[in-house]
């Protein structure tokens, strides 16, 4: 290859980085500014055009120190993060207790939820860090109870809160209760919050799906009723306990069944918060986080994400969780299925120029040799997952659709409507995602317009440089692996 090849690949790193530094993706502009700085030296080496050679060193010279400015901002915003987080996690074991799974996800990892989040500042985190505004008449929440469609982040919200705040949480499912201690659930509940009210340290009783055991009393029937009754009175006494001796208490239940819980239990969840679908600023945030900012693994830039974003609208958080998975595994599907790889050099942003690897290829390449991913002899350790492209979420996209009905959204308003005194909540959640709609399309507009504008002041002060204006052309250049 010669040098106007390496200043072609350059070029494209270097638009790359600069929509990231834009979109102020620092970590990935960082990536692709050195990425770029390395295929201009490379292309340098090889320019015998001296005064070209010139005007090149200079400016990798300016973009080496771009990517430095870059490396200080993520530096300082690692700093900032430290900082931000109150307190470290401390959970207790408890029996028919399950505590998070050990990731770390605090409410960073949450997209939107912010007036969920607030009020959980408000209900366990505040009272700690500000104890003396709790004192006299002013008392926190002492049961918050989150209700909403499946897969909106319920349970997973009382994760990011037990890694927020230094608390006890303590986290049960109400149907493992009801299933494991039969006869004896009330005990469990008994113990669980005597347990809770020994410790000096605030707690938080977290009862999943609370449904099943505080359904309407009314509704109870059949031979487990009278158990199920002693269960829910027993919660009941637990929780007015919670409010007046024991401050230190805040029980948080979350349902997808509000409708259904007995009136005496939904009045001791004094907050009620509805957690809906995401709207489309979350949904674009749920594909920032699950696809990261891994370049090796994606070429998804900010533009395609909102593109994505818009296709899903009626999606919850767990259904775009499903889509990414499916998108991210498409590539690997595509190394199962060949029948034929072909060796290429590998350019991964370091200083592997040489390398060489293997990528699937059609069996018609001249390039290919027939082998198989699960042959004995096929090494593995050359192979490379092709990337995931904007075409390979749509796919998915396609495959997997959205979970939750309009019924049952409805549902849940009208609960809101009822139980929070949120009386307009459809218009002003479709309002919501209008305004939303609106604002990252029309930065969608912005960024298509600075990148044409990029590559015609490109063009016309450096001719030398291949233009090329097909964005569809460039998710396919921006490759692991460059064949040759
Ligand atoms: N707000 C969010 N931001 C990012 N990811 C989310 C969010 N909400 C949910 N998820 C993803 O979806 C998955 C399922 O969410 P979760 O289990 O909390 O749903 P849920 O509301 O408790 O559903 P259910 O009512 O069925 O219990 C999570 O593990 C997480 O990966
Ligand atoms: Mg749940």
């Amino acid at each position: 290859m010669d040098s106007e090849e390496f200043y072609r690949r350059g070029k494209k790193s270097l638009e790359r980085a600069i929509t990231a530094d834009e979109n102020k993706d620092y970590p990935l502009a960082k990536e692709f500014y050195e990425r770029a700085c390395e295929e201009y030296l490379i292309g340098l080496r090889r320019d015998a055009n001296k005064p070209r050679q010139a005007q090149m060193v200079e400016r990798v010279k300016n973009y080496l120190s771009r990517a430095e400015t870059v490396k200080g901002i993520i530096a300082e915003k690692r700093k900032g993060n430290g900082r931000k987080k109150l307190m470290g996690p401390t959970r207790s074991k408890s029996s028919s207790v399950e505590i998070g799974d050990g990731e770390e996800r605090g409410f960073d990892k949450i997209a939107g939820l912010e007036h969920v989040k607030q009020s959980m500042r408000e209900a366990v985190i505040l009272p700690m860090v500000q104890p003396q505004l709790f004192k006299g008449k002013r008392v926190p929440w002492k049961g918050v109870l989150l209700f909403g469609p499946p897969g909106t982040g319920k349970t997973y919200m009382a994760q990011a809160l037990s890694e927020e705040a230094e608390v006890n949480f303590v986290s049960i499912s109400a149907s493992d209760i009801v299933s494991k201690w039969q006869g004896e659930s009330e005990k469990a509940v008994k113990s669980l919050f005597e347990e809770a009210k020994k410790s000096k340290k605030p707690t938080v009783i977290f009862i999943d799906e609370v449904d099943s055991i505080g359904g309407s009393r009314d509704k109870k029937t059949g031979s487990n009723a009278e158990a199920s009754r002693r269960l829910l009175t027993e919660l009941l006494k637990q929780m007015d306990g919670v409010g007046s001796v024991d401050r230190g208490i805040t029980v948080i239940g979350a349902t997808n069944h509000a409708e259904d819980i007995d009136s005496a239990l939904r009045r001791r969840f004094e907050k009620r918060l509805y957690v809906p679908l995401p709207g489309m600023k979350s949904r674009l945030k749920i594909f920032e986080l699950n696809f990261g900012t891994d370049t090796m693994l994606h070429s998804l830039t900010k533009s395609d994400l909102i593109r994505l974003t818009k296709m899903t609208k009626g999606y919850s958080a767990s259904d775009l969780t499903n889509v990414v998975n499916e998108a991210l595994m498409m590539p690997v599907r595509l190394c199962h299925k060949a029948s034929h790889f072909k060796e290429v050099h590998v350019n991964n942003g370091g200083s592997f120029w040489g390398t060489t690897g293997l990528v699937p290829c059609a069996s018609n390449d001249p390039n290919g040799k027939p082998m198989k991913m699960f042959d004995r002899d096929f090494p593995a350790e050359k192979l490379l997952v092709p990337k995931v492209t904007f075409a390979h979420v749509k796919r998915a996209i396609a495959k997997i659709r959205p979970s939750v009905s309009d019924t049952e959204i409805r549902r849940h308003e009208k609960f809101a409507e009822k139980f929070c005194g949120d009386q307009n909540i459809t218009s002003r959640l479709r309002n919501e995602e209008e305004a939303e709609e609106k604002e990252l399309l029309e930065e969608l507009n912005r960024a298509k317009e600075s990148s044409m504008m990029r590559r015609m002041s490109s063009m016309f002060s450096n001719p030398f440089l291949v233009f090329t204006n097909s964005s569809e052309a460039e998710h396919e250049h921006n490759r692991t692996a460059v064949p040759q």
